[in-house]
């Protein structure tokens, strides 16, 4: 299968979780770790969620220029399967192209030429087929591709095998809550078979630790 270069990267507390108990977006990464996730942006071709982290955060997924200047703004991609993007979601505003991926049926059209609604296949648990996406997205000229999450979209693309590189960002907090979403969310490994990685590179990003990571 030819499929973009596939980056994941995230952000967590200390012990393991990537937003409130609530949900909502938090404050994890450090100034200097922002600034390698907007580089890391400016270097993708496309960045990619889940349609509850659109729906928790809001986040308009561009690169901001007061941390990369003159930055190439990357597609915007959306995991959506029912069709459940709000019109006025801030990641379809014009400051790039989006891409919604959703499932027959559940087409919806928006309104502006940077927006674009694609029908895939799903998987067995309903889901965007994660290999049919990249297929599209790889016919779209996407070589690289960041995947930022939420829980569930990490724990799809590395179950599916699909991933190349994994940067998890520590920072020195700790969240807590039994049900705060986590980095690998997803139904989690069945009988003792976990998902192997290597350690590539440990670095200290302002108060907290970076680990590049790759799968084994
Ligand atoms: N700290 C960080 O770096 C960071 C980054 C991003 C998000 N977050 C947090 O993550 C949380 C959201 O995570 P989440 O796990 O609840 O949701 P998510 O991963 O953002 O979205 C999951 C949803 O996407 C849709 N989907 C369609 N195809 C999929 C596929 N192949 N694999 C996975 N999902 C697919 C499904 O909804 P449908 O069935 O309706 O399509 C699924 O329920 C938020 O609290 C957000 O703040 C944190």
């Amino acid at each position: 299968m030819k499929r973009p270069h596939v980056t994941i990267n995230c952000a967590m507390s200390a012990d393991g979780k990537i937003a409130s108990p609530a949900r909502k977006q938090i404050r994890i990464s450090s100034e200097q770790d922002l600034q390698r996730m907007y580089q890391l942006r400016h270097e993708s071709d496309a960045v990619l969620v889940g349609i509850e982290t659109i729906l928790a955060d809001d986040p308009k997924l561009t690169v901001k220029e007061s941390y990369v200047p003159h930055p190439r703004q990357p597609l915007r991609v959306i995991l959506d399967s029912k069709g459940r993007t709000p019109v006025d979601a801030l990641a379809l505003n014009t400051v790039s192209k989006t891409l919604i991926l959703t499932t027959t049926g559940h087409k919806r059209t928006y309104d502006g030429s940077h927006i674009e609604v694609v029908e895939c296949e799903t998987d067995d648990e309903g889901f965007i087929d994660v290999r049919n996406a990249l297929e599209i997205l790889s016919r779209k000229g996407v070589q690289r591709l960041l995947v930022e999450g939420g829980g569930t979209v990490i724990w799809k693309f590395l179950t599916s095998r699909v991933v190349d590189d994994l940067y998890i960002y520590i920072g020195s907090c700790i969240i807590g809550g039994k049900d705060t979403p986590t980095v690998a969310d997803g139904e989690g490994i069945h009988g003792g078979e976990v998902i192997p990685l290597k350690i590539v590179d440990v670095k200290q990003g302002g108060s907290g630790v970076l680990i590049h990571y790759q799968p084994l």
